[in-house]
């Protein structure tokens, strides 16, 4: 069979450019693309478990799906440890922050399901230990297939390495809950290469990870986006015109913006059930702007790719900065070009008061922005802090043309499904 990249011929696509013109005009607080204050007594998920990342069951086309009229999220998931000697201070006190810090060397995949698409049952572990192959389990996409309830669970295998994996399980449902069975044979699927994506051999710090599968709604065929760094050794970027951008006088020091060299990179699959797959080029690259570039996803809407990552403060390069939250992009076709959307990219950043309220928002195709917390302050000067590993209230937005517009809340995790599949 040919392969996709031989029907687009050599080179399919130029990667398009986040450059550091674009990123002087984030603007922090601006209200259409600021999350609301969290209030610091929000409710928790568990007190068994911290989560963070989640990613809602879906089709391939992106939609969020249910299941019987069961609502399914999987997340990043590591245990609390109140009474861990290891976590409690020389007062006796329980270290939650350091707990929390700590939380993405043990991150296992578990499932939550629910009636409301809101207060989260938890369902368990989607692998039992043993089954994923390295230490860590991170992001990905859970894939329902089918009414038969097959799920491919797409995430990454880190540590050793870090690694784009599969495994195929399903989803069965009763009257009173959901249960994952099967999950029990992990697939690789590719690495970064160090051609087109940084290895770990060019850059200790690099990034490989988050894989998020799609069908192009145009062109039919199944793609994959996943976070990379762009190719070379920490150090060698060149951080040029292309990357600067149309900066005013006095904006064209770099400083060592050449060590920020984030990308969102796409994969083309060669067969239909997604087995076998063929990196391409980055989609879009921010060397000189910002160093990581996570959970990329996309929205379809109105003929137009809307392409969202999540990004923060601490990754942006010298001399530009923005802050944590989900920034996104727009072209008119998979490839590209694609614009930065509000103009700098920024769709919905934490405010300043609260910089580190929420994190990891994913945009649904129905505009709902679904996001975890992280800390919140709980006084005036922000020294003392609250720590969620929680589901952060949902956040409604409008999408126009190269625009968003922050428009309404809901409830925390609230995550309705856009269609039910009932199970054969
Ligand atoms: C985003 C993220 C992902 C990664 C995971 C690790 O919050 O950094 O990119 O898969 O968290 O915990």
């Amino acid at each position: 069979m040919k392969s996709n990249t031989e029907k687009f011929g050599k080179t399919p696509h130029q990667s398009s450019l986040w450059t550091r013109a674009d990123a002087l005009k984030v603007r922090a607080d601006d209200p259409t693309t600021t999350q609301p204050l969290v209030s610091a007594d929000f409710p928790v998920l568990s007190n068994e478990v911290f989560i963070w990342d989640t990613m809602p069951l879906r089709d391939m086309d992106g939609n969020v799906t249910s299941v019987d009229g069961w609502s399914v999220i999987f997340t990043l998931t590591a245990d609390r440890h109140p009474n861990d000697p290891e976590y409690i201070d020389e007062n006796g006190n329980y270290n939650i922050t350091r707990d929390w810090n700590d939380r993405h060397g043990r991150a296992k995949m578990y499932y939550w399901f629910s009636r409301t698409g809101k207060d989260w049952k938890l369902g368990g572990r989607v692998m039992a230990e043993g089954v994923s192959p390295t230490v860590r389990e991170w992001a990905g996409t859970p894939i329902l297939l089918n009414d038969q309830g097959e799920v491919d669970l797409y995430y990454t295998a880190v540590t050793p390495g870090a690694t784009i994996v599969k495994v195929r399980g399903r989803v069965v449902t009763t009257e009173h809950g959901v249960s994952m069975v099967g999950f029990e044979k992990v697939k690789p699927l590719f690495e970064a290469d160090g051609k087109m994506y940084q290895t770990e051999a060019q850059n200790s710090f690099w990034g490989f990870r988050d894989p998020w599968p799609f069908r192009d709604p145009k062109d039919g065929n199944l793609y994959m986006l996943f976070e990379g760094n762009v190719a070379g050794e920490r150090g060698s970027h060149k951080v040029g015109e292309a990357e600067i951008g149309d900066v005013p006088p006095g904006y064209e020091n770099v400083g060592n913006s050449r060590f920020q060299t984030a990308c969102v990179g796409i994969a083309v699959a060669r067969d239909a059930d997604g087995d076998d797959w063929e990196m391409l080029p980055p989609l879009l690259t921010a060397v000189g702007v910002n160093d990581q570039t996570e959970r990329p996803h996309f929205v379809f809407q109105d003929g137009k790719y809307y392409l969202f990552t999540i990004s923060h403060t601490f990754t942006y390069a010298d001399g530009v900065t923005g802050p944590d939250g989900v920034y996104g992009f727009v072209a008119d076709s998979l490839f590209g070009p694609y614009v930065p959307l509000n103009g700098s990219g920024l769709v919905l950043g934490n405010p300043s008061s609260q910089p580190f309220q929420t994190y990891s928002h994913y945009v649904m195709p129905n505009g709902l922005v679904t996001s975890f917390i992280d800390s919140v302050p709980t006084d005036e000067t922000g020294t003392q802090i609250r720590i969620g590993g929680t589901e952060a209230p949902t956040v409604g937005m409008k999408i126009k043309g190269q625009q968003t517009f922050v428009v309404a809340e809901y409830d925390y995790g609230y995550i309705p499904p856009m269609l039910d599949v009932t199970l054969k």
